[in-house]
């Protein structure tokens, strides 16, 4: 028998335990072995809960019962979550989680303190939610090298996003609307701010490049100055709008960022719409391969953390390698402000020395929205978009990536 302590009782918690419970059968016939649920740590109570009565408030319970040999760890938030997992590594225990703060701040130290101990710390749940997508690149990708991920890794601003683009309504009413519908936190910073999309791309490029950026040392822009007016200008290109974490390599160096991206009505993320998820990775043997599914939510992301469960139980069948990462430090990183692509820009005023400045470096018309003009460019750097939206008399009102 496993005895299994799960670490937190919220959304995700109670799901790993509902999902542990309603596909028992199925899971313990796979496996060959029994199952247990012996723990839940919480500081509430659920007396209502058919689980309630393995609520405990001391974390040394579980530390110090060595017939528990997996922590599921799905409290949130970097404390006690950081120091729970480090201590039950340290006891020689497998740690699964959900939590990609942790991952994303701590997953050098927590992988190396694992492999040390000779057990696992898996994080499947992590990122996109239901949609398995560490183990794949982990094991499965394992034969390519990774040239690029691309992905829609937030249900709510995907859900923002996709409102405003259908019904042409600015950011902070369909904030609003989404808050009152409980899909948007009470909070929503993380998220709109897209740091929540940066823990995500950190994990991610860490599994395909092998260092775990620092979140807060890569570009990031989230959704909140994105207005009506940009989709439907994009909309006239044949773009959507899109919050994209995105990775690429440039032989040693690694570029991580976060920003709102115009995606063309081709390109597979184009119809990730509401609150899915969708990863696009670019691999030099396969090429494409999208994972797409359900990036949140309860039973969803449940559903991650039992996998780990059992690809920790069922070592022998998956035997997925041990993980090691290092740290990226600055000299690791690509340096942004070389960072090209396609961009499409809006201005407000005097349009001929905005034709003057770009003539030659856009890829289609312009077209004119009262005194606005628009127009996608050709790749510029970040440094060369920047210097030439400043040699033009007329306001730059928008400026979004092209994917
Ligand atoms: N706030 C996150 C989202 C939850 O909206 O995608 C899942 O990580």
């Amino acid at each position: 028998m496993v005895n299994i302590a799960i670490l937190g009782f919220g959304v995700v918690g109670s799901g790993t335990a509902e999902v542990l419970t309603e596909n028992k059968k199925l899971i313990e016939a796979k496996l060959g072995t029994s199952i247990n649920i012996k723990y839940i740590l919480d500081l509430r109570e659920f007396p209502d809960s058919p689980f309630g009565h393995l609520v405990i408030h001391d974390f040394n319970t579980i530390l110090q019962d060595e017939e528990v040999s997996i922590v599921a760890e799905m409290m949130g938030g970097a404390h006690p979550a950081y120091d729970f997992s480090k201590a039950a590594l340290e006891a020689k225990k497998n740690v699964v989680t959900s939590n990609k703060e942790v991952v994303a701040t701590f997953g050098v130290e927590l992988l190396e303190i694992a492999k040390k101990n000779n057990v696992r710390y898996m994080f499947e749940a992590s990122v996109g939610g239901g949609i398995p997508i560490i183990r794949p690149i982990q094991n499965d990708l394992a034969s390519n090298s990774i040239k690029s991920v691309s992905g829609i890794l937030n249900g709510t601003t995907n859900y923002i996003l996709t409102k405003m683009a259908s019904e042409g309504a600015d950011f902070s009413d369909v904030l609003a609307q989404a808050q009152k519908k409980g899909y948007a936190e009470a909070n929503p910073t993380a998220d709109i701010e897209g740091l929540d999309t940066a823990r995500k791309i950190v994990i991610l490029a860490a599994l395909s490049y092998g260092k775990l950026l620092n979140p807060s040392h890569i570009y990031v822009e989230g959704i909140t100055k994105i207005t009506g007016e940009d989709f439907s200008i994009a909309s006239k290109f044949g773009y959507s709008i899109k919050l994209i974490g995105y990775s690429k390599s440039f032989g040693d160096k690694i570029l991580a960022m976060v920003s709102p991206r115009l995606v063309r009505f081709d390109n597979p993320l184009h119809n990730i719409n509401d609150v899915f998820n969708g990863i696009l990775i670019d691999a030099d043997m396969l090429g494409e391969v999208m994972f797409y599914g359900r990036g949140a939510g309860k039973l969803p992301t449940a559903s991650s953390v039992v996998s780990d469960i059992i690809d920790i139980i069922d070592a022998k069948k998956y035997n997925s390698k041990a993980l090691g990462w290092t740290s990226a430090s600055d000299s690791d990183m690509a340096d942004f402000e070389k960072y090209s692509c396609r961009r499409m820009f809006i201005f407000d005023g005097n349009k001929s020395d905005v034709v003057s400045v770009f003539e030659g470096h856009r890829t289609g018309e312009f077209k004119e929205f009262g005194n606005k003009v628009a127009f996608i460019s050709d790749e510029l750097s970040e440094f060369e978009a920047k210097s030439k939206a400043s040699a033009c008399s007329a306001k730059l009102v928008s400026m979004l990536r092209l994917l």
